[in-house]
């Protein structure tokens, strides 16, 4: 029966640290405040002339290199953001020359935000099972801070997000006990006002106007706490989802990521999982939600570390705008 194995990981962010006191320049907020609500320290935002294919693109050859790859073997392109290089065509034809992936490759985009890696890791794992690719190079990317309204309007929301790409190469292998087990998605679109940016959009004609602009549409918005007390309900519902179709409890999981939001949500999700702190990874304090490149950066950094070994259970979890929320569960 085939699988889907992580071959090699990789990852790159801006060089540019912007800390809570540098946001507090530009806003009224405070470290105290971000740091208390958030865990966030620091993030890496470009100079501004680097974009989302800029950073995969790096991370993209970080992984096929782990994995002993070149841009010729990939056959399938999945490419997950919420920050596009342009409105279209997606940033996965964007990133294929860019890489010297083979023209005719097919190139898909995943718009899933927070959830973006693992609705791509599910359509990427299911193709892989049936046969039909053999290297499929599944990256997320986001360049938020070119879209952030650093004003006091905004605060809620720009201290939250970062730049970064993270990148995963995916490769059946003829065995049973390895690579992924489970992994389940799901979405419940009536809350989709509640973390979204308006505008563009063919809701209006034209899709963007100075109203818009100026009544500030054209940035994300947010119900903080809606979408707190949610990811903190549905993340766990979803590992415990998983682990059951796999037939696998809790206690067996060597590492957690969950989706890098917010380091009191990642905390509250752990704590109703019931999983001791040794078994999960954070790094939202060092890098700030980068939505669909969090959970492969996270994994990455473990791979590089040598925090994983062969045999161990690998459980990720995501939600994010949409809401769209999912799981995947691995044997490493
Ligand atoms: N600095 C200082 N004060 C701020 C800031 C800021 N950056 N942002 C908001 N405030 C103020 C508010 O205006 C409010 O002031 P008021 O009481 O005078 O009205 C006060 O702080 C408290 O605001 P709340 O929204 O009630 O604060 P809360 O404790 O809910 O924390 C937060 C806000 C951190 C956004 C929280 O709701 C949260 O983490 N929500 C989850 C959202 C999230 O993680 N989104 C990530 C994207 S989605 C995803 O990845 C899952």
């Amino acid at each position: 029966m085939l699988r889907t194995i992580i071959v090699g990981t990789g990852h790159h962010v801006p060089e540019r640290v912007v800390t809570n006191n540098d946001l507090s320049k530009l806003m009224t907020t405070s470290d105290e405040w971000i740091t208390q609500r958030t865990g966030i320290k620091e993030r890496h935002f470009t100079d501004g002339t680097e974009c989302g294919t800029d950073l995969a693109k790096v991370a993209c050859e970080r992984a096929l290199q782990m994995a002993g790859r070149t841009p010729a073997d990939v056959d399938l392109i999945i490419y997950a953001t919420l920050s596009p290089d342009h409105e279209f065509p997606g940033s996965g034809c964007f990133i294929q020359p860019k890489l010297g992936i083979t023209p005719g490759t097919p190139a898909l985009d995943v718009r899933n935000q927070c959830s973006g890696f693992i609705y791509g890791l599910h359509v990427g794992d299911a193709l892989i099972r049936q046969g039909l690719y053999k290297n499929v190079l599944l990256v997320g990317a986001e360049v938020h801070s070119h879209g952030l309204d650093f004003s006091d309007r905004g605060r809620d929301v720009a201290v939250l997000f970062g730049d970064g790409a993270a990148a995963v190469l995916l490769s059946p292998v003829e065995d049973d006990s390895r690579g992924v087990l489970a992994s389940v998605i799901h979405s419940d679109g009536r809350s989709a006002r509640d973390l979204w940016l308006e505008a563009p959009g063919c809701f209006g004609k034209p899709r963007v106007n100075l109203q818009h602009v100026e009544e500030g549409r054209h940035f994300p918005r947010m119900e903080g706490r809606k979408v707190f007390v949610n990811a903190i309900q549905k993340m766990p519902e979803a590992v415990q989802e998983v682990l059951a179709r796999a037939g696998q409890k809790v206690e067996d999981l060597s590492l957690f990521i969950a989706h890098q939001a917010n380091l009191r949500i990642c905390d509250g999700v752990a704590q109703r999982l019931g999983l001791p702190p040794d078994k999960v990874y954070n790094n939202i304090q060092r890098y700030g939600n980068t939505t669909a490149a969090s959970i492969p950066l996270a994994l990455d950094e473990c791979v590089r570390a040598g925090r994983l070994k062969q045999g161990d259970l690998v459980c990720l979890a995501a939600f994010g705008a949409g809401y769209t929320w999912g799981a995947a569960l691995l044997r490493w």
